[in-house]
């Protein structure tokens, strides 16, 4: 996340003029596997930007620092902070589905704001919009939609008429469609899923037009985590004839081997790096275009120092 860090820097000081000091925080880790974090410059009063991704090496040792830093902030006496988590890990887990259990979003969203200094959250494509209503503080919720059309712009040449959009389960029917509306209104599917268990996606039906043999298909959704969503969705447009099926995503957690499925398959995945990935990992995983964030981060954390600044211009 400091590259990103870096990256935004230049670009606030290329686009805007204005140049700030961005240090990069220190943890230490105990044997016991206890973390230790440490702010290498002084930060009084100043207001911080903190950006932290909130996956690696895994979400709960993420958060956990994420708490500790937040508390070597303030303890440093900052004048406030403005955490800028591009990925929010938990956001699905935002009701109780069963009997006994949490609602761990909700949870989360408690822990950042435990910390009074944090003021405001700048983040991308939380799970549901409605989570913003978790928080007490305020939540910019970007999202990469714009980044999305741009890229497919580029890559159909600006032509969709044989392009369709579709919305992987019904909780990404709306985000379906403002993407499909982006793209010039283009048809849309709904593809109802069944989970057996967590992690397995098992039954997928098909609504809206199925006559989609020879078109190509863009998958647009919050996340891909094990790819099981995914890969049943491409396995039934395909079955119905469509001739490419592109995954799009804001966030690519890849787990549980979700890249060998991508590879195998040859499937094409375009997400943001809001979940950072070494060069060598890029370099292993050709399937993955990656769609860079530093530009809308750079203009939301401007706009959000300013009196007077608007983030929702970057979300048109
Ligand atoms: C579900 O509601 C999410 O938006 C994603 O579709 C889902 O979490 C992806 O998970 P997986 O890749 O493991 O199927």
């Amino acid at each position: 996340m400091h590259e990103i860090a870096r990256s935004i820097k230049e670009i606030i000081l290329d686009k805007k003029g204005v140049d700030f000091p961005c240090h990069e925080v220190e943890y230490t880790i105990f044997a016991n596997k206890e973390i230790l974090p440490r702010v290498p410059n002084t930060v009084r009063g100043q207001h911080i930007f903190f950006l932290h991704p909130l996956q690696f090496p895994d979400p709960n040792i993420a958060l956990m620092k994420m708490l500790l830093t937040n508390d070597a902030l303030s303890r440093a006496s900052v004048a406030g902070i403005t955490l800028v988590t591009p990925y929010i890990p938990y956001l699905r887990q935002d009701r109780k589905s069963a009997p006994r259990q949490p609602i761990s979003a909700r949870m989360v969203a408690d822990l950042i704001e435990s910390n009074r200094k944090v003021e405001h959250l700048i983040t991308i494509d939380m799970h549901a919009d409605q989570e913003q209503g978790f928080f007490s503080i305020p939540v910019d919720n970007l999202t990469s939609m714009p980044l999305f059309a741009e890229y497919f712009k580029k890559h159909f040449d600006g032509d969709f008429s044989n392009v369709r959009v579709a919305a992987p389960d019904f909780g990404a029917v709306i985000r379906a469609r403002r993407f499909a509306h982006k793209l010039g209104d283009v048809p849309i599917l709904i593809v109802e899923k069944h989970r057996s268990a967590l992690n397995v996606v098992e039954t997928m039906s098909l609504i809206g037009d199925r006559n989609i043999a020879g078109t190509d298909v863009v998958m647009f959704d919050d996340m891909i985590d094990t790819g099981g969503t995914a890969r049943n969705m491409v396995k039934a447009l395909k079955g119905l004839g469509a001739r490419e099926v592109y995954l799009s995503t804001t966030h690519g957690l890849f787990s549980s081997g979700a890249e060998s499925t991508f590879k195998d398959a040859g499937i094409p995945v375009i997400c943001t790096n809001s979940i950072p990935r070494e060069k060598q990992y890029l370099e292993e995983n050709p399937w993955l275009t990656v769609v860079p964030i530093e530009n809308m981060l750079a203009d939301a954390m401007f706009e959000a120092s300013l009196i007077g600044g608007s983030v929702s211009k970057l979300n048109i």
